[in-house]
């Protein structure tokens, strides 16, 4: 079957947008200013942005060098660029995106539901009653396929007609109301206070490896690398470019999100005295501390209850559509489908796979952990030792179509060459345990 021409994006800005969209979601928002106050505040920004820059950013260039120089879905690349023995590289991106796209569309909802909730009624007194009731059961099933239709719609439209027009117009709205919440989140009288737990720098919390594995981990996951999103959206790129330049701009824009995010929940956790309520879980920080704080605040409380939900809404949809985009992309490619029909087909069966994850959360934790914390890795470091040892002189030259300097890109070679897998393989080792008792928790909820 002859392969129709690829599509692609209607301007670079549209490309960047949806990366930055991709990246920006609901880690940066839910995950980044808890893991951050408890390994050593500004200290832990500190290591993790050597991190960002150490690994992320030459990773994120290595995608979207693979990306443009296929032009194709990941799937098929990892065989065209390795031969047979590297296609199942291919088929672990297709199964991470659809491992996180059914516990993701999830949480997705619940935020959902929550926006729409504090519009229409006063936010309930017991928020930690009313999260177990929307967060799993028949509730969840709900918003999670009405958050799944969203994405399938949005997929329907192409790249240039539905994703880029779909970041185009929510990312602008999204920076706005972060920006507007941490104006907001100043002026609180516990705002001070905030701060100083949330950034408070602890050195010695940093002599713990286990922090940072963490912070690779967090800055993985944030930066949605190792399963072929920022590869597939780079597929779509016609014009030439700045690849490493490209990177850049998305991590540190997904970092500047993360990193506010935290100013806006820290002052509200302390004004209103809810160390207590966050738990052990960041989670229970944004769906039940929060909201309680909130309460507190009468009708003012409340319109910002909405419009805090409405932005977690915007940067969970923009990270959703990647997520589908690289399943529908390869189902294109292998079989020959339009994007219609995969898109319905197998958003169909996200929805689906989403279930068990809508009905039970512990479930949708050991998800988490296994393809989250595990799998993205491995697909990363996989995707670290393919572009840096097989095909690296063909990546640099791709690189060279922008990169101009020669230091810039053999430093770029030497990152994903040795710095990267090392780095990796470290926090591979270090998630295994984890990933494998959550494994066992998956297998046994299945019986
Ligand atoms: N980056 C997203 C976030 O911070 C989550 C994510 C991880 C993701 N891997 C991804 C999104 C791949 C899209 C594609 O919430």
């Amino acid at each position: 079957m002859i392969a129709p021409v690829r599509e692609s994006w209607g301007t670079r800005a549209g490309f960047l947008l949806a990366a930055v969209g991709s990246a920006v979601g609901l880690g940066n928002m839910w995950r980044f200013s808890y893991v951050a106050s408890q390994g050593g505040g500004a200290a832990f920004v500190i290591a993790y942005l050597v991190i960002v820059a150490a690994i992320g950013i030459p990773l994120m260039t290595s995608e979207f060098v693979v990306g443009r120089m296929t032009r194709t879905s990941p799937a098929r690349a990892m065989r065209q660029l390795g031969g047979r023995a590297w296609a199942p590289l291919g088929w672990l991106f297709v199964l991470c995106g659809f491992g996180i796209l059914s516990y993701y569309s999830v949480i997705a909802g619940w935020t959902m539901r929550y926006a729409f909730d504090a519009v229409r009624n006063a936010i309930p007194a017991d928020t930690a009653g009313y999260f177990t009731n929307v967060s799993s059961g028949g509730d969840a099933v709900v918003t999670h396929l009405l958050f799944m239709g969203v994405t399938v719609f949005i997929i329907l439209g192409g790249i240039k007609r539905g994703i880029e027009r779909a970041v185009l117009l929510m990312m602008p709205l999204l920076f706005l109301l972060l920006l507007g919440l941490a104006a907001w989140s100043a002026t609180l009288s516990g705002a001070a206070a905030g701060y100083a737990s949330y950034l408070r720098p602890d050195l010695g919390k940093l002599l713990d490896g286990n922090i940072l594995t963490q912070a690779a981990g967090q800055a993985f996951f944030s930066l949605s690398l190792g399963m072929g999103a920022m590869m597939t959206y780079a597929s779509y790129l016609k014009t030439r470019g700045d690849l490493g330049r490209d990177a850049t701009v998305v991590a540190v824009s997904d970092f500047s999100v993360a990193f506010v995010a935290g100013l806006v929940v820290f002052p509200v956790i302390f004004t209103f005295g809810l160390q207590g309520d966050v738990g052990d879980s960041a989670v229970g920080a944004l769906f039940i501390a929060l909201p309680a704080g909130f309460a507190s605040m009468g009708a003012a409380g409340a319109v910002v209850d909405t419009l805090f939900f409405v932005m977690l809404f915007l940067a969970a949809i923009t990270s959703a559509i990647s997520l589908l985009e690289v399943v529908v992309t390869a189902a294109m490619d292998v079989l020959g489908w339009s994007r219609r029909r995969t898109t319905v087909v197998f958003g169909g069966v996200a929805m689906l796979f989403g279930l068990p994850a809508a009905y039970n959360t512990t479930f949708l934790g050991n998800l988490d952990t296994v393809v989250g914390n595990f799998l993205l890795i491995l697909g990363g470091f996989l995707t670290a030792v393919l572009v840096g040892h097989k095909i690296l002189n063909r990546a640099e030259a791709e690189l060279a179509d922008g990169v101009e300097s020669v230091a810039l890109r053999r430093t770029w070679a030497w990152l994903i060459r040795y710095v990267v897998p090392v780095v990796l393989l470290l926090v591979l080792l270090n998630a295994a345990a984890p990933a494998w008792a959550a494994l066992k928790g998956l297998v046994t909820f299945a019986r």
